[in-house]
């Protein structure tokens, strides 16, 4: 294969494969915050991504999308359920998340992830050309980069992590704290969400490695290791578009017709996941409906629900959890021809989401923990007309950015449901106020802002900013 200057290395692979309505294999992009990211970034950039294409025991041929190589990494069934499913999704991602789910130490997990992020290295190692600068994605891979330190000492190493990384006193609970602490430290830039990982790795260097540490700089084995938060964002020129071809405005309409033409539509778009609050929301909204201060005629909610991580056993029971409460408020409040709420659990194309947002009066994105949570962005990005309310999460990476969004803590119930019905209530010119204030800043910084400043950062030279779609 040859060989590439740049190399990004994410689990996931842009691109799922599906099987079309006629049989056929056909490629669709993944759902995910990160997919959506990169995706965006590197259409038209001169690189290799290195992921898992999503299947089990097979690692075909992929085609390039635009100048991007795609170089697979084929996982076992036994490396699924140790690596992927195991020690990423049932060990780090919930206690990333504040652990609002037990997170699962099963020793039996952590070899197949040292073995998998091994695999993952030696890829990257390949498809690198001499001096390159190799771009690690995500807690999947959290020992990469120390991994390909060793494999390729001329190397640039940047590593980013999508997801919150947690405060110290949850971080010391994992069974393999210093060689995860370790791993990634190997890059020479470690970039999170919000400046507070930055500093709650700082303090765990200095506790657990006996590193010299601010919350930018870490002193290890002789060895400077940059830390920074970058935000990440989304293509909103891509979804301004979408969101102003006059099909996709018709087909808005043709959807708020098919809900029955309320007078206001609330919308929530997540991965079935329990990060997501889909549950808090549901509660929030039936007891909307039981105090009346909600009507099934004049307000209804849609909430898609993307299926995710389907073989990890919260994610199932989530699911079945999730369906009996959407089936109970539908029994109770629904009428005939009159669903209470719409529920979609299915994947989208990027036009019939911008379709969705066009059609939400009210946007609830209420995560209980969430790194930045790019639904948000697109649903700003999409509202040009500066009509329409965004309901967010306090935990939300992206509430920094939008503090005139209507914030709330999706813990407490009485509070959402008090935001809910100032969102749903609010003056029209107050509304405009906050979406022009919230667009300001999302054109500022959009996904290539990020990829700019994070690649300016790993390298100074700018040669690799300078690579970016214009
Ligand atoms: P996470 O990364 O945890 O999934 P984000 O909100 O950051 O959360 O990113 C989700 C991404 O997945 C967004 O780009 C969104 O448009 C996309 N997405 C969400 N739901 C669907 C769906 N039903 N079909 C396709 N894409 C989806
Ligand atoms: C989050 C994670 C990504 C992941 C995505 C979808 O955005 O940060 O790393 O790709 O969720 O999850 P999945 O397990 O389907 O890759």
């Amino acid at each position: 294969m040859r060989q590439s200057s740049l190399v990004v290395v994410a689990n996931r692979l842009p691109l799922d494969d599906s099987a079309a309505p006629d049989g056929a294999c056909e490629w669709r992009r993944s759902p995910g915050g990160l997919a959506s990211a990169l995706h965006a970034i590197l259409e038209q950039t001169p690189a290799t991504w290195v992921g898992w294409n999503g299947g089990i025991d097979s690692a075909p041929v992929l085609p390039d999308i635009g100048s991007l190589r795609i170089r697979p990494v084929g996982l076992s069934e036994e490396e699924l359920r140790g690596y992927y499913e195991g020690f990423a999704n049932s060990t780090l991602w919930p206690l990333y998340h504040d652990a609002v789910e037990q997170p699962v130490f099963d020793r039996r997990w952590w070899e197949t992830y040292r073995d998998v992020n091994r695999r993952f290295a030696e890829a990257a190692a390949e498809v690198a050309e001499p001096g390159a600068a190799i771009w690690i994605q995500d807690y999947h891979l959290q020992l990469v980069p120390q991994l390909l330190r060793e494999l390729r000492p001329d190397v640039l190493i940047g590593f980013f992590l999508h997801v919150p990384f947690p405060p110290p006193e949850l971080f010391m609970q994992l069974p393999r704290r210093v060689e995860l602490l370790r791993g990634m430290l190997g890059a020479d830039l470690v970039g999170f969400q919000r400046p507070q990982a930055a500093h709650n790795v700082a303090q765990l260097a200095t506790k657990l490695l006996g590193a010299q540490s601010t919350d930018d700089q870490i002193n290890l084995d002789g060895r400077v290791v940059r830390t920074g938060a970058f935000p990440v964002s989304i293509d909103v020129s891509e979804m301004q578009a979408l969101a102003a071809r006059p099909d996709i405005v018709e087909h808005a309409e043709q959807l708020r017709t098919d809900l029955g033409r309320p007078r206001r539509v609330l919308l929530s778009v997540d991965r079935l996941d329990y990060t997501k609050g889909i549950e808090h929301r549901l509660t929030a909204y039936s007891e909307l409906l039981r105090d009346g201060r909600v009507k099934v005629h004049d307000t209804v909610m849609v909430q898609v629900a993307v299926p995710s991580r389907e073989r990890v056993d919260s994610y199932r029971v989530l699911r079945d959890r999730i369906e009996g409460e959407v089936g109970r408020i539908n029994g109770e409040y629904g009428r005939v021809g009159e669903a209470a709420i719409h529920y979609l659990n299915q994947p989208f194309d990027r036009a019939d989401l911008a379709a969705l947002y066009l059609t939400a009066d009210v946007m609830v994105v209420t995560p209980l923990r969430d790194g930045m949570n790019l639904v948000a962005k697109e649903y700003v990005a999409a509202r040009a007309a500066g009509t329409g309310s965004l309901v967010l999460s306090e935990f939300a990476g992206a509430a920094a950015e939008f503090e005139d969004a209507f914030l709330v803590n999706p813990h407490d119930v009485d509070g959402l449901k008090a935001t809910l019905l100032d969102a749903l209530d609010a003056d029209p010119a107050d509304l405009r106020r906050r979406m022009r204030a919230m667009r300001d800043h999302l054109t500022r910084y959009d996904i290539l802002a990020w990829a700019r400043a994070y690649l300016t950062a790993l390298d100074h030279s700018g040669r690799l900013a300078a690579g970016l779609r214009k």
